[in-house]
């Protein structure tokens, strides 16, 4: 049995993380703040210990005791809107929790797999796909603090000598993706479809994006684990944000007409990541289309959605 810790083990996709690990009889302790994270997402089997990864001694003391052998980790600042607003705060989350991490981590020898992301640090000149060795033109804190953190997990990687990897994930959709974030528009459009209100599309429902579904990026995320690297994680697909809304739309029966405005400042109009690296060093490839991945997701949200009372 490995003890695993996963932080940020109560949001949407360290919740499939925790899940995953579970059924594979791992011992698994939730690192979690609730700042963003639910703690009805987390499964029963876990142990949980809602802190901040920020706050060291309480970090270290849950570290020294589990002990881990290996590390996932995604808890974050994830709000591009917030890193806008409050840069010290995500700047803080990020890179300082990160190092915080890093260190009780590097005690134990413990592998650390770290979700940063594809759309954000890139920029709109990138090449589509792009591939890894693009360097990164962040245009907002959150791409900049995920950036600093990696420079981070490569240093305390290459000074430990602990294989830590890098998982640069693109557009993450999936069951318990929360629909009151900014992001995440297959969870937004589900709710809109749900509660029969007209979703806005920004860009015209142009921007494209590579949506790549939740149970992918556990599996590339466990087949980094131990791993040196930085890999893109996504489809090599993209698709416009108006594909989406229609394929949802089928999904539901429901017709909508959505309204229609302009990109938002600071987005991008195209996002696409070449994820061939994945599948060479990691033997990792997306096996979920959006054709099967949509309606799947979208049955499972509006479940949710009645179950938990996430319709006001
Ligand atoms: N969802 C995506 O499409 C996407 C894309 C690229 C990268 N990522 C990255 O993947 C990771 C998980 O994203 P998600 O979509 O599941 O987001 P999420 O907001 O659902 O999960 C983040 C979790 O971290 C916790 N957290 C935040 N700050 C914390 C702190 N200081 N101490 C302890 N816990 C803290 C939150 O409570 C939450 O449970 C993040 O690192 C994010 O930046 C996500």
């Amino acid at each position: 049995m490995t003890r695993a810790i996963v932080t940020g083990g109560a949001g949407f996709i360290g919740s499939h993380v925790v899940e995953a690990l579970l059924e594979a009889r791992q011992e698994v302790t939730v690192i979690d703040d609730l700042s963003s994270g639910d703690p009805r997402r987390v499964a029963p089997g876990a142990d949980f210990r809602r802190l901040d990864i920020v706050d060291r001694s309480a970090l270290d003391a849950v570290i020294d005791e589990v002990r881990p052998e290996a590390i996932f980790h995604l808890a974050a600042q994830a709000s591009v809107t917030v890193s806008v607003s409050d840069p010290a705060r995500d700047c803080t989350v990020n890179v300082l929790g990160t190092l915080n991490l890093l260190e009780a981590a590097s005690r134990y020898h413990a592998p650390v797999v770290f979700t940063s992301t594809g759309g954000a640090l890139y920029g709109d000149d990138a090449p589509i796909p792009t591939p890894e060795d693009r360097i990164p033109v962040p245009v907002a804190p959150y791409g900049a603090s995920k950036w600093a953190a990696e420079a981070y997990v490569k240093t305390w990687s290459v000074a430990s000598g602990v294989p830590h990897s890098i998982c640069r994930l693109g557009n993450v959709y999936g069951p318990r993706q929360s629909p009151h974030g900014e992001a995440g528009v297959v969870s937004i459009f589900a709710h809109h479809l749900y509660k029969g209100r007209p979703p806005r599309i920004f860009g015209y429902g142009k921007p494209t994006r590579d949506y790549v579904h939740v149970a992918d990026v556990v599996a590339a995320l466990r087949s980094a684990s131990g791993k040196r690297g930085i890999f893109n994680i996504a489809t090599g697909i993209e698709t416009d944000v108006m594909s989406v809304w229609h394929e949802l739309q089928r999904a539901s029966g429901v017709e909508l007409e959505p309204e229609l405005a302009p990109l938002r400042a600071g987005e991008l109009e195209r996002s696409c990541l070449d994820s061939s690296l994945a599948q060479r060093e990691l033997g990792w490839r997306a096996r979920v289309s959006l054709s099967e991945g949509l309606p799947e997701t979208y049955h499972a949200l509006i479940a949710e959605f009645e179950r938990d009372g996430q319709d006001s």
